[in-house]
């Protein structure tokens, strides 16, 4: 596809949504930016305008509403006439031990991460199937593979979604829609907000949990899987390793997770806030609506380095052993 594509994104307002429409606006692509805050979608549209977007539309959306939903799918239509790309990236967490977690929250994260992400493809899917072609990009996450302590309704999202492209593929190929691609983007921790967005009743600070991935090297990802999708991209050689591992040897590796979340995602001290974050309601302060989250320091990226390759010795140290054990002891 070439440049001038028509780009539905839904949480456009900050993060990686945000980064996206900045990095689809240079490519040359109108965007059509939808989250719960109108003003900072009508500024990014402005700075996507600047960025070289031949059209910007602020639309905004809460994407737990199947009519406004449906109403941000009429609305690129009416202005642009197609859509191209569809990026449900809008998503929510809270962060308690499971039987902590008013329910409340609980079924507001099912409700954004899978019943949004529900809605727009199928207002994307509406437009793209009598046009022949389009791609639909579903944000989910590493975490939709290994999932993680204190966030099982965040975890169960994110492994739905990924359920949700595996179907939606199949359904396409044997409609013989070949012009039309469902991608699944999974990264691991990025530098966004969205820790400070989190609802967290541990008591503990959300702190990003190495290795931490630049939001700019997500929004490259999704912009270049618009133009070349596959199947599910997962971000990162650190992730990559993680994901192998997971397939290879759940148990140790959930064990791992386990013990890296404890130490590394949440505080020791309890000195943080009980907050619902912005699952009801956005954080309309000025200065929120931003694409990074001030997390990527070099000592981060230090730590990111170190764990990486901490994982790939591990890795191969488990696949000697395992040789070792296989060829057994007449051969040593
Ligand atoms: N950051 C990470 O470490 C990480 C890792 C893996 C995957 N992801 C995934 O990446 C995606 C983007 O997250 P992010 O890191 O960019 O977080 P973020 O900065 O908090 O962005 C979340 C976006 O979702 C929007 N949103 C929340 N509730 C909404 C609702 N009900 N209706 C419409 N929009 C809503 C927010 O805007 P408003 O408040 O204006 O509505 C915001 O634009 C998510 O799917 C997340 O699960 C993130």
């Amino acid at each position: 596809m070439a440049r001038n594509r028509i780009v539905v994104i839904t949480g456009a307002s900050s993060g990686i949504g945000r980064a996206s429409a900045l990095r689809f606006a240079r490519a040359g692509d109108c965007v059509v930016l939808a989250s719960r805050r109108g003003m900072a979608l009508r500024e990014l549209a402005e700075e996507c305008r600047l960025q070289g977007a031949p059209g910007a539309l602020a639309v905004p959306t809460d994407t737990t509403d199947e009519d406004a939903v449906q109403a941000l799918g009429a609305a690129a239509l009416a202005r642009f006439g197609r859509i191209d790309v569809w990026v449900n990236s809008a998503a929510v967490s809270v962060f308690a031990p499971f039987v902590e977690v008013p329910l409340d929250d609980f079924r507001r994260v099912i409700d954004v991460n899978l019943m949004g992400y529900v809605y727009g493809a199928r207002a994307a899917l509406q437009v793209m199937s009598p046009q022949g072609r389009g791609v639909l990009i579903n944000v989910s996450s590493v975490v939709g593979e290994i999932p993680q302590p204190y966030t099982a309704a965040y975890g169960m999202s994110k492994a739905a979604v990924r359920a949700l492209g595996v179907s939606l593929r199949q359904e396409l190929l044997l409609e013989k829609e070949t012009n039309i691609r469902v991608v699944t983007i999974m990264p691991a921790t990025v530098d966004t907000p969205f820790f400070r967005h989190s609802a967290n009743y541990t008591g503990r600070q959300i702190l990003a949990m190495p290795p931490v991935y630049s939001v700019d090297k997500v929004a490259r990802t999704i912009v270049n899987a618009a133009r070349l999708p596959r199947n599910e991209i997962v971000i990162g050689a650190a992730s990559k390793a993680m994901v192998r591992q997971h397939r290879r040897h759940p148990k140790s590796l959930e064990a791992q997770m386990a013990w890296h979340v404890e130490k590394t995602h949440l505080s020791t001290h309890r000195s943080a806030d009980i907050t619902p974050g912005t699952l009801h309601e956005p954080d309309r302060s000025p200065g929120d609506a931003t694409a990074t989250g001030g997390w990527h320091g070099g000592r981060r990226l230090a730590r990111r380095r170190f764990i990486g390759s901490s994982i790939a010795a591990a890795g191969i140290a488990w696949g000697l052993l395992r040789l070792r054990s296989r060829v057994g002891p007449s051969a040593r």
